[in-house]
């Protein structure tokens, strides 16, 4: 079995109660975190995984928490859940601190896959649901609802060892939706699924979003979440490199500037160097084409200061165009390029 809150209902937890988690405005925000770091192991060994990560997760949105294999979000959503005590900082769900005092409350709010799917292979899907039901004290109809919203209605019946991964992962998501928790923080829920079943998840993910429910949903792919996100945060190397909209982390790099000319012949490297000088960090980067040149990093007016060169160097110029930009390139340039997003 996998460390799953709900076949632990009472792991331990080491927080202090601080006051400083919450402020008024935070009521608006189903997740809070400030300067949240984790440590494991100490002296020599001692690795920071997570270093002060201030989360703002707002009620009702689907949070995408993207970051490479091995950034910190697993270890961050235990962190979140009280399954792992962090180093230092703080965590408030739903406005209240989370502490010893505050934990049992707070997580009964909470509905939680982490890692792995729960459940057991030896049991059908229903026998597994009546263990959550117990457990949390949940009526019949809330587990046949939680079963119908991930369709395995159809399919309770089998043993859970005979279900697809798919279906796993929905049968996790079932037992943490079945409490009807104001957020459900799911750990790359779309791990191993085809693109019909991560379709569903997303679908199942906005439709609950839709009745108010607060959903923070890790991956390491970027695709698998962004068109389902309406927030997104960016963990890097255990950091918070971007925290915000889509829109907003399109506008975080200048996309490539692409210089159509007939004359490449006059494009030689001492010509783009004089071209270039000064207006992008890296000459290197500049990329000579069959039609002219792509810059990238290249801001509005040293688009405008290029242009004056282009004149004065006698260039004609048929075409000065952005290249789109996709949201994978801002990402690799966010992340370091670590990882296969
Ligand atoms: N219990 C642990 N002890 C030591 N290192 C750990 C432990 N759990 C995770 N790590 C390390 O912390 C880093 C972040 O892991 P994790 O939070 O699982 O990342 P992600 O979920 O983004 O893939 C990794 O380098 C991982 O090896
Ligand atoms: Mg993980």
């Amino acid at each position: 079995m996998t460390h799953h809150p709900l076949t632990h209902p009472h792991p331990p937890t080491r927080q202090r109660p601080t006051a400083a988690a919450v402020r008024p405005a935070h009521r608006d925000l189903a997740v809070v975190t400030h300067a949240l770091t984790k440590t494991f192991g100490t002296g020599a060994k001692a690795r920071t995984v997570v270093t002060d990560l201030d989360l703002a997760v707002p009620r009702g949105a689907v949070y995408g928490f993207l970051g490479p294999n091995g950034s910190g979000k697993s270890t961050t959503m235990k962190m979140l859940l009280g399954l792992l005590a962090p180093t230092r900082g703080d965590v408030a769900l739903m406005g209240e601190p989370l502490n010893r005092s505050t934990r049992a409350g707070l997580i009964a709010r909470t509905g939680s896959m982490i890692e792995q799917p729960p459940g057991y292979g030896h049991l059908t899907g229903a026998e597994n649901m009546r263990i959550i039901a117990r457990m949390l004290h949940l009526t019949q109809a809330q587990v046949d609802r939680a079963l119908a919203l991930v369709r395995l209605s159809e399919h309770k019946d089998r043993l859970v060892r005979t279900y697809s991964l798919g279906m796993k992962q929905r049968l996790g998501i079932a037992m943490a939706l079945a409490r009807e928790p104001e957020l459900l923080i799911l750990d790359e829920p779309t791990n191993g699924l085809d693109p019909a079943g991560i379709e569903e998840v997303r679908h199942l993910l906005v439709a609950l979003a839709g009745e108010g429910v607060t959903v923070m949903v890790s991956s390491h792919l970027l695709d698998e979440i962004d068109r389902t996100a309406t927030v997104l945060g960016v963990l890097a190397a255990g950091r918070l490199v971007f925290q915000g909209t889509r829109a907003a982390l399109m506008e975080r790099s200048v996309p490539d500037l692409r210089v159509v000319t007939p004359d490449t012949a006059s494009l030689t490297r001492e010509t783009v160097g004089r071209l270039l000088a000064g207006l992008v960090a890296a000459p290197g980067s500049v990329t000579r084409t069959s039609d002219g040149l792509i810059v990238p990093g290249l801001p509005d007016d040293g688009v405008a200061e290029l242009v004056r060169r282009l004149v004065a160097e006698g260039l004609s110029v048929h075409e000065l165009r952005r290249e789109p930009q996709s949201l994978e390139d801002v990402f690799m340039s966010l992340t370091g390029g670590v990882g296969v997003l």
